[in-house]
């Protein structure tokens, strides 16, 4: 049977589990591909003249969102059965206007780089998300994308659901985002591509640069001006993007969970082939070693224009450190999972410069202090910082029964609050691990295939 790329983004039911102290955590996984990546290898491969093949894309929630909508688009999206993606492109400025709602669901990068693709292209379009996804800020978006000449109208404020109509004849802008953030570069660069001219973002703070790579993979010409206090990235439009055949390595961020519950059980070691090893998403990996983590990388090569390697990590003690703002762009998905680790930590993690955790799937600054806390952890928060008192090695959580975290339809809480049980003493609750699937699906059988004692359980 092929797979279209059709899927259903309504709410599953809400899925409980309950993790408790793991004694060893071992084996070698193959972890799924990485998000940024799979929505960009369906995107840019839609623009693109003839069939591309995509091997080990993520097939999340988020991502088949991305594939449907193209599909909508006029692009040809579809599984094979033995699991490769074949993307018969439409050429730049190729895709049609949809006849229905495009429905990203949870996915913010799907719903801000297709609203860049979309305002270049002469049509009108409708979008709209998850409960999470309607709450995210889009003018940060919408606001450069206006002055390329779309229109947008939002129903509130700046929020989904939102009509884009396309500019006919788009204008080049040179844009610097007030905020680090590769969705926005992102959807000014797609948008560029259908616009006669050369468009440039430039950043102050470098952010993931997956686009530009990519790009290039397609034969594009991506132009890099750096100096120490900002980078300009420009692209001429109405290149001719060429279909390739792509690889899609692991997913960092989904490494950052297995490689916190390896630290956090008792005993063990994990390993975690061919892991995107982007210099742009690695800060983690850093902060981790800078805490006394046991934590190599092996068998560095290259795949489709991104670095990869093996991760090993092995259980053992950690340190508090300071986490400097610089960091936040490198590893801006990575704080729930680096917040649970800090919880077991020998001294005060501070986090600083972590305001955008605010506008993630949830405002993750004040949900991972609340859940925290209620696995008696102690922490403190300002507006754009954290703190939080490690137990220097003992089991967090002792009042007796398990802590039961809500998850407030964000995936990477739901698993880093399933990490943390491991490191506790009576067990925590998290109520609904059906969201984990928009980034990470198969993240509780894997997890329970290297020894982590979690459940699926009722509230
Ligand atoms: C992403 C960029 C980041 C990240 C998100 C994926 C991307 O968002 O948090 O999960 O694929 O470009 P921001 O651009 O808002 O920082």
């Amino acid at each position: 049977m092929r797979h279209t790329g059709q899927v259903q983004t309504g709410a599953p039911a809400p899925r409980p589990a309950i993790s408790s102290r793991a004694e060893r955590l071992a084996g070698t996984v193959d972890l799924p591909g990485d998000k940024s990546i799979s929505h960009r290898a369906l995107m840019l491969s839609s623009l693109a003249v003839g069939r591309t093949t995509i091997s080990g894309l993520l097939e999340s929630e988020d991502v088949l969102a991305t594939a449907c909508a193209l599909n909508q688009l006029g692009a040809s999206v579809r599984r094979l059965d033995d699991g490769e993606w074949v993307v018969d492109g439409v050429g730049v400025g190729g895709l049609r206007a949809p006849e229905d709602v495009l429905d990203v669901g949870n996915a913010g990068t799907a719903a801000r780089l297709l609203l860049g693709i979309l305002s270049t292209h002469n049509l009108r379009a409708v979008m709209t998300g998850d409960a999470s996804l309607r709450k995210r800020p889009m003018a940060r978006v919408t606001g450069p994308l206006a002055q390329m000449g779309a229109r947008f109208d939002c129903t509130r404020g700046d929020l989904l659901p939102l009509t884009v109509w396309g500019a006919a004849t788009p204008v080049p802008i040179e844009y610097a985002p007030p905020v680090a953030s590769a969705q926005v570069k992102s959807a000014i660069l797609l948008a560029g591509l259908n616009t006669m001219g050369a468009t440039t973002v430039v950043e102050r703070v470098a952010t993931r640069d997956h686009t530009e790579r990519m790009l290039r993979c397609f034969g594009c010409v991506v132009d890099e001006e750096r100096t120490p206090e900002r980078t300009r990235i420009t692209v001429c439009g109405w290149q001719e993007m060429t279909a390739v055949d792509l690889a899609v390595p692991a997913d960092p961020s989904s490494a950052a969970f297995v490689v916190a519950a390896a630290l956090l059980a008792g005993d063990g070691a994990i390993t975690a082939a061919s892991v995107c090893l982007n210099p742009l998403r690695t800060g983690l990996f850093d902060i981790l070693r800078e805490m006394g983590a046991d934590f190599h990388v092996k068998n560095v090569h290259e795949i489709s224009g991104e670095p990869v390697g093996d991760i090993v990590c092995r259980s053992g003690p950690l340190r508090a450190v300071d986490v400097p703002a610089k960091h936040a762009a490198s590893m801006i998905d990575e704080y729930p999972a680096l917040a649970v680790v800090s919880a077991t930590a020998s001294g005060t993690t501070r986090f600083n410069g972590i305001g955008e955790l605010r506008v993630k799937e949830s405002d993750r600054l004040a949900v991972i202090a609340d859940g925290l806390a209620l696995c008696g952890v102690k922490v403190r928060t300002g507006a754009d910082w954290m703190e939080i008192d490690g137990s220097g090695g003992h089991p967090v959580q002792g009042t007796g029964i398990a802590a039961t975290v809500m998850t407030q339809l964000d995936h990477r809480i739901a698993m880093s609050f399933l990490v943390l049980g491991l490191a506790s003493r009576d067990g925590v609750l998290v109520d609904d691990t059906a969201i984990i699937d928009t980034s990470f699906p198969g993240f509780v059988p894997l997890m329970q295939s290297l020894g982590a004692p979690i459940e699926l359980s009722p509230i």
